[in-house]
């Protein structure tokens, strides 16, 4: 009894547990169906292995499945998948909710049928891939919530009528790709979509006017449709939209104002109408901004926006606002950490209560009709980095600099065209520096500034990029200057600067070839956008008609510029070292000798300019090894012989070479004779290239003897660098004359 009773509790504790054992494997058991379909879904991809190996499917990773073995989500994003999405594989995944392959690197349309066969699709992902094509034809079924397409290739337009089912949508991105046509802003219409939150139609090519429509998106909180073609009016039903947090229109078409029914948009904290043909006056309220961008606008700030308390970027910049900017209370913007008001009509000065915005961290105010003094309250902005004041009327440089030193984490100074006729700072001004620690950029142009070039300046051990040109500065440029350990980019042009070109310029650390950062770029990200197109019109042009916002501005070394000064003396052979040279512009000064043929050695040079100087002798053939040289002048000089054949020096036009009686040749129109020094018996020949037939070997074997011997002695003596740059000079002389005769 005791014996069977035992055996049946055993048998059913067994059966109990194969029952329990069979429930739970039914649970994650995926249907051979489901798995054949995710197999060849994997099977048309070459990616890394999903170890998709095991008989349940519905344990794989990235898959989840219903009660019934059904599978309702493919999870798959960054995981390397490449190839395109089989039209067979997916659509047998008929009751899939959430599918989601974003960041991987799909290619291909989808199938116009893509949502008929998912019509149980509630989020799709597909963001950051390759995939091209139109939007299915067949419509995303009325579960849809999450749309995100953004950062493809997809293109054609998108009609309102796609939502016309998806009465469930939340969210429709499709940023970044090239579709074209309308903007469906009529997509809440028909009440089609009414929990609408999120519209990206941003980076596209969609054109024509914003039709009105969004107005009846009564949850929308965030539109945006920047960097587009759109044009006409800003559509007013907009303001209907009450939950809008963030309008973001930037780098259209679109004119209109902004109207007073903006105090409607409560919770509106951005408001992107950057770059837009928007105008007129702003609105007394301007309720709660927090990010404010747009240009275009004119008339006085209104007060209102000093009570937008949340206010973290206020860029008004190439804007027409007037008006006594000292009479703005800052003190409440408290979060304020980047403020951009260059380039309008500002008067008065500095308003003291900005320094009472303990976050900011970018201030621009240059090109308005600012004057007054910089106060040292402006120390208590401890985060400041970015610092633009130029192009107004502000007195006391010297007082300025001395205040500004001490602000720690002060990046770039950007003060040309202020302070106009006042004296460079100089070190007995100076003394006790100790400052500008962190500085990397420092312009100081356009400001008729007279002086030297101060010594304490060689203390700025990370500055990168200095700007002085377009001043009255005189002296000598210091030999220290080559050794500022991250100085890049040199800018000294129309002063009035003399003596040589000091060899030490070249030795600055962050020109010479270095393996380890030949292929890194140096990228200097400024806080605000600086300018246009060229690093040249933030100092040493004219302050630019436009900013443009999209565009980071990249410092790549180097640049030494000192045009139209008065420097004399030889270019230095050594000027070969600086091998990541970019732009080299020596022009308009008082060079002579020759021009080295270690300039070659520069291969990354993009610009070459000798002209309107002293040089001599030939043009070295070796320059037409310069594969990047884009710009090349050797303009007025006393440049002779023939300008080097069969090179690229031949493909610039003639004014390169021009003002050099001596030099022959194309470009040039006037032809080389054979030289009747050294050819006088050889009148007949007119092929320059034949030259060499005729070489006086007997000279040149002397002359190359006597280099031999010269250097031998010299070498055995301990000869000082003067002499050893004038031997070599003398050496460089021999090997351009041997040229000459050979060529
Ligand atoms: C998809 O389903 C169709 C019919 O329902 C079938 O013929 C086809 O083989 C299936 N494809 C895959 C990959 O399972
Ligand atoms: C597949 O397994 C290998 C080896 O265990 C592992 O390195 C890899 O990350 C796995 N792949 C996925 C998609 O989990
Ligand atoms: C898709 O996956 C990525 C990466 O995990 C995630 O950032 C993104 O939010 C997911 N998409 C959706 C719609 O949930
Ligand atoms: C929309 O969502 C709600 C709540 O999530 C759900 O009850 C309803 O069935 C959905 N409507 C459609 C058409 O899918
Ligand atoms: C795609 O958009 C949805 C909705 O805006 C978002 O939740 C998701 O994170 C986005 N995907 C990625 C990869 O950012
Ligand atoms: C739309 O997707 C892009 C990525 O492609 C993302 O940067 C952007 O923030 C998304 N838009 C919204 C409103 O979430
Ligand atoms: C735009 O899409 C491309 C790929 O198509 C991607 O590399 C880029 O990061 C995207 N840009 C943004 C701002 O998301
Ligand atoms: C905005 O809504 C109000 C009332 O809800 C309505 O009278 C008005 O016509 C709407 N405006 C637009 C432009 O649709
Ligand atoms: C700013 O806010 C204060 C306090 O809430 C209020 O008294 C003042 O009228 C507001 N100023 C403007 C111009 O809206
Ligand atoms: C400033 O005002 C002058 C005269 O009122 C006007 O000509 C000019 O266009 C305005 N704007 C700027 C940015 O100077
Ligand atoms: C220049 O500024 C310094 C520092 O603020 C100040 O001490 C000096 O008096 C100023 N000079 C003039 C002429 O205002
Ligand atoms: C600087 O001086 C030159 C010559 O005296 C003058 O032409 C120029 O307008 C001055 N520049 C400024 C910014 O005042």
């Amino acid at each position: 009894m005791l014996v069977q009773a035992y055996n049946l509790m055993a048998h059913a504790f067994l059966l109990c547990l194969l029952f329990s054992c069979i429930i739970s494997t039914n649970i994650h058991a995926c249907k051979p169906t489901e798995r054949n379909s995710l197999l060849s879904f994997a099977s048309t991809l070459s990616s890394p292995p999903l170890n998709w190996t095991s008989l349940d499917c519905c344990r794989w990773k990235g898959i989840t499945c219903d009660q019934d073995g059904w599978v309702t989500r493919l999870l798959l994003p960054s995981k390397g998948l490449k190839g395109g999405i089989s039209p067979f594989s997916l659509a047998n995944l008929t009751h899939l909710t959430h599918l989601n392959l974003s960041h991987n690197s799909l290619y291909g349309s989808l199938e116009t049928h893509f949502f008929l066969s998912l019509n149980r699709l509630e989020i799709l992902d597909l963001s950051y891939n390759r995939l091209s094509g139109d939007l299915p034809l067949s419509l995303p079924p009325s579960n849809i919530r999450t749309v995100n397409l953004s950062s493809n290739r997809f293109f054609g337009a998108i009609p309102s009528s796609f939502f016309q089912q998806a009465s469930n949508l939340t969210s429709f991105n499709v940023s970044n790709n090239t579709f074209i046509g309308y903007v469906p802003s009529s997509i809440c219409l028909q009440h089609s979509s009414p929990f609408l939150r999120l519209l990206d139609f941003s980076s596209n090519l969609f054109n024509g006017d914003l039709a009105p429509g969004l107005g009846k998106c009564s949850e929308l909180q965030v539109f945006r449709a920047g960097h587009n073609n759109l044009s006409g009016l800003f559509p007013e039903d907009i303001y209907n939209a009450t939950k809008l947090e963030e309008i973001a229109l930037p780098l259209n078409s679109l004119h209109g104002a902004i109207s007073d029914k903006i105090v409607n948009l409560p919770n509106l904290a951005t408001l992107d109408l950057y770059y837009n043909h928007f105008g007129g006056e702003l609105p007394l309220n301007l309720g709660k901004l927090s990010k404010l961008k747009f240009v275009n606008f004119e008339g006085a700030l209104p007060p209102s926006l000093m009570n937008c308390t949340n206010l973290v970027e206020l860029r008004l910049e190439s804007n027409n606002f007037e008006g006594d900017i000292s009479m703005l209370d800052f003190s409440s913007l408290s979060q304020l950490t980047k403020l951009d008001l260059r380039k309008n009509n500002f008067t008065g000065t500095v308003p003291r209560s900005l320094y009472s915005c303990r976050s900011l961290k970018a201030i621009g105010l240059s090109a308005n009709h600012l004057e007054g003094q910089i106060e040292d309250d402006i120390l208590s902005l401890k985060s400041l980095s970015f610092l633009s004041i130029g192009f107004n009327r502000f007195t006391n440089l010297t007082g300025a600099m001395k205040i500004l030193m001490s602000c720690r984490c002060l990046h770039a100074l950007l003060l040309s065209g202020s302070f106009v006729g006042e004296g460079m700072p100089s070190d007995d001004d100076m003394v006790d520096f100790h400052g500008f620690q962190n500085l990397r950029l420092l312009s100081l142009s356009r400001s008729n500034l007279t002086g030297q070039i101060p010594v304490w300046l060689s203390k700025l051990k990370n500055l990168e990029i200095l700007f002085l040109g377009f001043n009255q500065i005189t002296g000598p440029i210091p030999s220290w200057l080559g050794n500022l350990p991250r100085l890049f980019y040199i800018s000294l042009p129309n002063n009035r600067l003399s003596g040589e070109f000091p060899q030490q310029l070249c030795q600055l650390p962050r020109l010479l070839y270095d393996p380890n950062i030949a292929s890194q770029v140096d990228k200097y990200e400024f806080e605000l956008p600086v300018a246009g197109s060229s690093v040249s019109i933030i100092s040493d042009q004219h302050f630019p008609q436009q900013l443009f916002p999209q565009q980071k501005l990249y410092f790549l070394p180097g640049w030494i510029v000192i045009s139209n000064n008065n420097i004399s003396g030889y270019i230095p052979t050594e000027i070969g070292q600086l091998q990541r040279l970019r732009k080299l512009a020596l022009n308009s000064n008082n060079f002579s000798g020759l021009i080295p043929d270690q300039i070659s050695n520069l291969k990354n040079l993009e610009v070459l300019d000798l002209s309107t100087n002293h040089l001599s002798g030939i043009i070295p053939s070796s320059l037409a090894s310069l594969n990047f040289l884009k710009e090349f002048n050797a303009s007025y000089n006393n440049l002779e012989g023939p300008i080097p054949t069969g090179t690229q020096l031949q493909s610039f036009n003639a004014s390169t070479f021009e003002g050099n009686p001596k030099l022959c040749g194309a470009p040039l129109p006037n032809k080389c004779r054979p030289n009747k020094d050294m050819d006088a018996d050889n009148k007949n020949n007119k092929d320059e290239g034949n030259g060499h037939h005729q070489l006086p070997w007997f000279y040149i074997f002397i002359v190359l003897g006597f280099i031999v011997g010269f250097g031998v002695v010299c070498g055995s003596l301990v000869i000082n660098t003067t002499w050893r740059y004038a031997y070599f000079r003398f050496i460089d002389n021999l090997q351009d004359r041997l040229y000459v005769m050979i060529s």
